[in-house]
């Protein structure tokens, strides 16, 4: 497996990917839309085959991971692309990596705590708000939760 750059020539796939697996070409997070050509990334590739994406952006201080994603989980890709993203954040000198999950993820919720995350704040009813913008979100999130809530995490660089 390799891991690289996200790049121009990546977007088609990459929109696609996102409507695939998240609903549409576009991710709502704290009332903000990201579309793909405006972020940075990294893809983890198994030959010409996509295994994984993760995608960033810098503001300030802060980078921000808008989306990852596996397509073999529990085999190392989802760290390796973490790592990726923390590893440019340190070039970059930023402060800290944060990144918003919502309260049905409880894979992602501890996936992100045993890599050095830490839960910073609960926006309640956020993606009741995001569902204005993103019709596609359903109600009903992962493992049958009410999809309702923004949860923050961080890890702090400095
Ligand atoms: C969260 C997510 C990205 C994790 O990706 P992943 O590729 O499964 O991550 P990893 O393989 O690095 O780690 C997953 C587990 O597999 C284990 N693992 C990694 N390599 C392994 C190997 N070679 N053999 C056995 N286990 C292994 C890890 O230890 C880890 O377990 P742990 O969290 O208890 O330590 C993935 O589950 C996913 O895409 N979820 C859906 C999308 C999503 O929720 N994204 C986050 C939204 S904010």
């Amino acid at each position: 497996m390799i891991i690289r750059r996200l790049t121009v020539e990546d977007l088609p796939r990459l929109r696609q990917f996102w409507r695939e697996n998240w609903g549409d070409e576009f991710v709502v997070a704290h009332g903000m839309i990201y579309r793909p050509d405006t972020l940075d990334g990294f893809i983890a590739f198994d030959g010409d085959e996509w295994v994984g994406e993760i995608t960033h952006a810098f503001s300030g201080n802060d980078c921000e991971i808008v989306s990852l994603d596996s397509l073999r989980e529990g085999q190392g890709i989802g760290t390796k692309l973490i790592n990726a993203v923390v590893e440019e954040a340190r070039k970059q000198n930023c402060r800290r990596v944060f990144l918003i999950t919502t309260n049905d993820n409880l894979n992602a919720l501890g996936f992100y705590q045993k890599r050095g995350f830490e839960l910073v704040k609960i926006y309640r009813g956020a993606v009741n708000e995001s569902r204005k913008i993103k019709q596609s979100i359903p109600l009903i999130g992962e493992n049958n939760i009410p999809l309702r809530d923004e949860i923050e995490l961080e890890m702090m660089l400095k």
